[in-house]
């Protein structure tokens, strides 16, 4: 008897990627596990999602909380390695690129344990993000390796990666997308927040972005640009809450500064949204589908299919406003170009490899 196969999650992006993967798997019968390290913790980055994806509570949370780069990772890998003597996995798969993801990878790769990576290859070629190392750390110990997009592709093969164990398979956090459309009400969102003209969603985490007083000042300012031209909605990261209210962030009249919302509320608004402005992976993929325009504050993008095949644009906190000031004149795309395989089966496709695999 094979073991099982145990998926890994760990920050709030994990969640909608991983929930199509877990049902198709389900649906064939094969024996699995979920475990949550505990990176993402709480009602707003953790129980929310669970609830809204139908994902079963973690069989494990190994709850490691927030903590440095190493501390955090250390956690992560000592506390997997004990469980994957104990239970024996045939697999672990393991999402995106959060500390998490390379962090589990690591134990398994060690014990002899078959790893799968979703959302493989991935990348921004810039070492400065953290995510980066993850994914390139997680790419070259992962023996089975998905991809969302022919980019990806590409770059795993001319990383030397052999071609029999890439699959280019779509997109499982556009499956989740996909499947709960039908959930995310503009008109519900909008009564809500009290929005009555054209708003923009912002979401902002990245450490470029946050972590530093000065960067943090310059986005501020940035923002309180775009607010200038419509109401700004912005549900916001634990991350840098407390550095952008120190510069200011909370005292245009029309920032609505939230708490984290709930997948089915945050893509709500967004669906009504005539932009979205944000330094978010996820957050450029789902505007992609929904045909909302993304200005993406970031110098660069490991999602570049976005830009190709979607809504996205690189913007900086210079150009940030005249951006938005376009894209409010110009109104909504009628229609837009997405990605090849974003259509909703993605975890069905990754649920056929795995189950040929164990
Ligand atoms: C992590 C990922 C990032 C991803 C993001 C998704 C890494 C290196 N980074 O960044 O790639 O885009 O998650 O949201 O893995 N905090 C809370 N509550 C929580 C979680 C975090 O208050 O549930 C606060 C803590 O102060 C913590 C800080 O946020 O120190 C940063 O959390 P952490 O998980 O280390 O990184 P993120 O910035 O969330
Ligand atoms: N998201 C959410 N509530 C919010 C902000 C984002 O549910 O208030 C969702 C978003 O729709 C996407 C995921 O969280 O599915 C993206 O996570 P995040 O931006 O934190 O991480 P990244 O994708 O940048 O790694």
């Amino acid at each position: 008897m094979p073991g099982p196969v145990l998926h890994v999650t760990g920050a709030r992006p994990n969640f909608p990627k991983a929930a199509p993967v877990y049902r198709a798997l389900a649906e064939r019968g094969v024996s699995q596990q979920l475990v949550h390290t505990g990176q993402h913790y709480g009602q707003q980055m953790f129980d929310v999602f669970l609830r809204q994806l139908d994902l079963p509570r973690p069989d494990v949370d190994l709850g490691v909380g927030s903590g440095s780069h190493a501390a955090q990772t250390a956690a992560v890998l000592t506390a997997v390695e004990d469980l994957l003597l104990e239970r024996r996995p045939a697999l672990l798969v393991v999402y995106g690129d959060v500390n998490s993801t390379v962090a589990a990878a690591l134990a398994a790769a060690k014990l002899g344990i078959r790893v799968a990576h979703v959302e493989a290859g991935l990348r921004s070629f810039d070492r400065t993000m953290p995510e980066e190392i993850n994914r390139v750390v997680t790419d070259r110990i992962a023996d089975t390796l998905f991809a969302t997009s022919p980019d990806a592709v590409a770059h795993l093969g001319n990383e030397g990666i052999a071609a029999d164990r890439i699959h280019l398979v779509g997109n499982p956090m556009i499956d989740t997308l996909l499947a709960h459309l039908d959930r995310f009400d503009a008109a519900k969102a909008r009564a809500e927040h009290g929005l009555d003209g054209p708003y923009v969603v912002a979401t902002l985490h990245r450490p470029a972005n946050v972590d530093h007083p000065a960067d943090a000042a310059e986005l501020v300012h940035a923002v309180h640009a775009v607010a200038d031209q419509a109401d700004v909605v912005l549900p916001l990261h634990p991350r840098g809450r407390e550095r952008l209210r120190s510069v200011g962030l909370f005292t245009h009249p029309r920032v609505r500064v939230l708490e984290p919302l709930g997948y089915v509320e945050f893509l709500g608004l967004v669906r009504g949204a005539e932009a979205v402005v944000t330094d978010s992976g996820g957050v450029q993929e789902e505007t992609t589908v929904l045909g909302v325009p993304c200005l993406t504050i970031r110098p660069n993008t490991e999602r570049p299919v976005t830009i190709t095949h979607g809504t996205n644009r690189l913007v900086t906190r210079a150009t940030l406003a005249a951006e938005v000031e376009q894209r409010l004149r110009a109104g909504r795309p009628r229609t837009w170009p997405t990605p090849p395989l974003w259509d909703g089966h993605a975890g069905q496709r990754i649920a056929d490899v795995i189950v040929r695999e164990i």
